[in-house]
């Protein structure tokens, strides 16, 4: 089943928070997900060994450049969703996942840092559509964003990457503290009511927003959705 990986060669762009977000929002509605952690930081295994993962979820920890590519092949048979997340950089390991995906999630912050190391994945991208004879579908998430304003940066970078036709996610993921807490506590959003984290129901409404375009951009072939954000 198909096959959604977040990368960016940028670290801290935010591509395990979005996975998780993702990998959780997907499992709480009765999904079955897998999980590859291709990062040695092993940021989803240390998450997945706290309370509360939901029952229809794992994560495969173990996962070598060797063994990625059938890693991945074998989680897609037997899940619903594979998610992978990938360390920040690029490498050999990123770019067989990206030859198995059926869909990248590029994550960026509102810096010209990060739309730079974004158009170098992008560039990664192509290659592996040369070489794999395939379109491998992808979106940039604008991420860590303000629920209240639109910084001129990002705009600007926002408007550059639609003037080269680059696809965008119209959901952003804002910046909220309930997405750091996730892997302080463990489990999904909604097993963080009565933790006093703040905006609680505005992070969830923005998390199932964001999963809902994802899951609608796989079934549309990428095409645009209309923008129905929740701050
Ligand atoms: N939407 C968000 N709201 C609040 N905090 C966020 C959000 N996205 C990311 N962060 C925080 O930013 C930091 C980096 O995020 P994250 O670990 O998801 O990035 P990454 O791209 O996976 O990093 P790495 O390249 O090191 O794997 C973390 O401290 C995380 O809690
Ligand atoms: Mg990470």
């Amino acid at each position: 089943m198909p096959v959604v990986i977040f990368s960016s060669p940028k670290g801290g762009a935010g591509k395990t928070t979005a996975a998780t977000l993702f990998a959780t929002q997907l499992a709480e509605r009765g999904a079955s997900v897998i999980v590859i952690d291709a990062d040695p930081n092993k940021n989803v295994v240390d998450w997945a060994n706290l309370a509360g993962v939901p029952k229809t979820l794992s994560v495969v920890g173990d996962v070598s450049e060797e063994t990625i590519v059938d890693e991945i092949e074998a989680a897609s048979e037997k899940a619903s969703f594979v998610i992978v997340d990938l360390e920040g950089t690029a490498s050999l390991m990123v770019s067989y996942a990206i030859a198995m995906a059926d869909f990248v999630v590029i994550p960026v912050q509102g810096s010209q840092l990060d739309a730079k190391q974004a158009a170098r994945q992008m560039k990664l991208i192509k290659g592996q559509e040369k070489i794999t004879g395939r379109s491998i579908p992808f979106a940039v998430l604008f991420t860590r964003t303000n629920p209240a304003i639109l910084p001129k940066t990002q705009r600007h970078i926002e408007e550059r990457f639609t003037e080269l036709n680059v696809p965008i996610l119209a959901t952003r993921l804002f910046d909220r503290e309930a997405y750091r807490a996730l892997f302080s506590f463990g489990g999904s959003l909604s097993a963080l009511k009565n933790k006093g984290v703040s905006n609680l129901p505005a992070a969830i409404s923005n998390a199932i927003e964001f999963t809902g375009e994802i899951v609608e951009r796989l079934r549309n072939g990428n095409k645009a959705v209309a923008k129905r954000e929740v701050a």
